[in-house]
């Protein structure tokens, strides 16, 4: 077996070198995490970009057997934000200088809910003519309407792939047309084709998840060379079926190690994209965010959808920040990311530079 160093060394990871990271433990991950930082700051200097969360609706029509607000959830109420309290939020964000939002939903795919959103993405844009980037964050929807919300003026989306191993992928959603792991596959394809930045992830301490699975859901990202990615641990939700299997995955303390050793081996096998630190880790460890922006993260999602909504969009339980204002959030992030030898980049869109260097983009 090749010592850590002969690993770090290398150019280009095989499997068993992303299977020997993940294990890694005491000085070596110490290390693992040192060079992460040390790439990142080389790469991408110290910067972290703010992007405006607005959890624009938690209804939902698919039933993904780890999310609290799936449709078979009845335990809590449904909302859907007035197109002035969208707009508000976005404005918020502008005035906060977060540079960008983020809009994210449940999942519809009804031409009232796609219709909607092509004209909130085109007030967003009309904010200060077009100062605000934009990120989308809507589930699996037809080339049409992503090409249709593209035009509107949205330039990023996100959508995780959860699990690149199609077994485990339907160990956490339920296998039927509406949960197609192909459909999954295809949209990330079709958002690539149509020019977004995009943005993938998995969760990581899934039941029944392996070492294995999270090496390919690695070697997955850098095979479809994407510009963003998001990895949180797992959260068991009393109201979902995975949360049965709540005492076979790793304690908490593990799922916060093993995203932190992911998002480090990421950020030095694709070291320009953008590469968010989840609110689940803040979840997990209070000072989860920042643990994951010092190895390698460098988005951060302040929330900002109106508090009274917000306990509604509980994907999983305890969620972070619920009860904060966003003022607050402001300057708490300022102090927390200078306390790790950071800062935030104000007023910029913060596009991930292997995305602007591929579309030849410079700035
Ligand atoms: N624990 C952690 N992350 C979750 N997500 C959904 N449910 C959970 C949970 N129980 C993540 C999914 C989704 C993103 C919006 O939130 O990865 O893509
Ligand atoms: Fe809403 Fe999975 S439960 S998209």
């Amino acid at each position: 077996m090749l010592s850590l160093d002969e690993i770090l060394n290398k150019t280009i990871f095989t499997k068993e070198d992303l299977k020997n990271l993940l294990a890694s433990e005491g000085d070596d991950k110490k290390r693992l995490f040192e060079r992460a930082l040390q790439v990142k700051l080389e790469h991408l200097d110290n910067y972290v970009h703010l992007r405006g969360l607005i959890e624009y609706s938690n209804i939902c029509t698919k039933s993904c057997l780890y999310c609290g607000v799936r449709s078979k959830n009845p335990n809590f109420t449904r909302y859907q934000l007035s197109d002035e309290e969208v707009i508000e939020c976005a404005k918020l964000a502008h005035d906060l200088g977060y540079g960008s939002v983020a809009l994210q939903s449940g999942e519809r795919s009804d031409k009232a809910f796609t219709d909607k959103i092509t004209h909130l993405v085109k007030e967003i844009k009309k904010i200060d003519n077009g100062s605000l980037g934009i990120t989308l964050s809507l589930g699996e929807q037809t080339e049409d309407v992503y090409k249709e919300w593209f035009e509107a003026g949205a330039h990023r989306y996100l959508l995780r792939i959860e699990a690149s191993n199609e077994e485990l992928y339907y160990k956490i959603h339920p296998h039927d047309a509406k949960h197609d792991f192909k459909t999954r596959l295809n949209c990330i394809d079709t958002l690539l084709k149509l020019g977004y930045q995009t943005g993938t992830g998995v969760m990581v301490g899934l039941p029944f998840q392996t070492y294995d699975d999270l090496a390919d859901d690695l070697l997955f990202f850098r095979q479809k060379d994407v510009a963003m990615v998001g990895m949180g641990p797992f959260i068991p939700h009393p109201d979902t079926p995975l949360w049965q299997y709540r005492d076979q995955i790793p304690s908490a303390e593990e799922r916060m190690e093993l995203t932190l050793k992911m998002i480090a081996i990421l950020r030095l096998m694709m070291p320009e994209i953008n590469m968010v630190a989840a609110t689940a880790n803040q979840t997990v460890d209070p000072m989860g965010r920042e643990k994951a922006i010092a190895v390698g993260a460098n988005v951060i999602m302040p929330n900002l959808t109106p508090n009274e909504f917000r306990e509604n969009y509980l994907i999983y339980p305890d969620k972070a920040c619920v009860k904060d204002k966003p003022d607050q959030c402001q300057t708490c992030l300022d102090v927390r990311l200078a306390a790790i030898g950071h800062r935030v980049l104000y007023n910029e869109w913060g596009d991930s530079l292997a995305f602007r260097k591929k579309s030849g983009v410079r700035s």
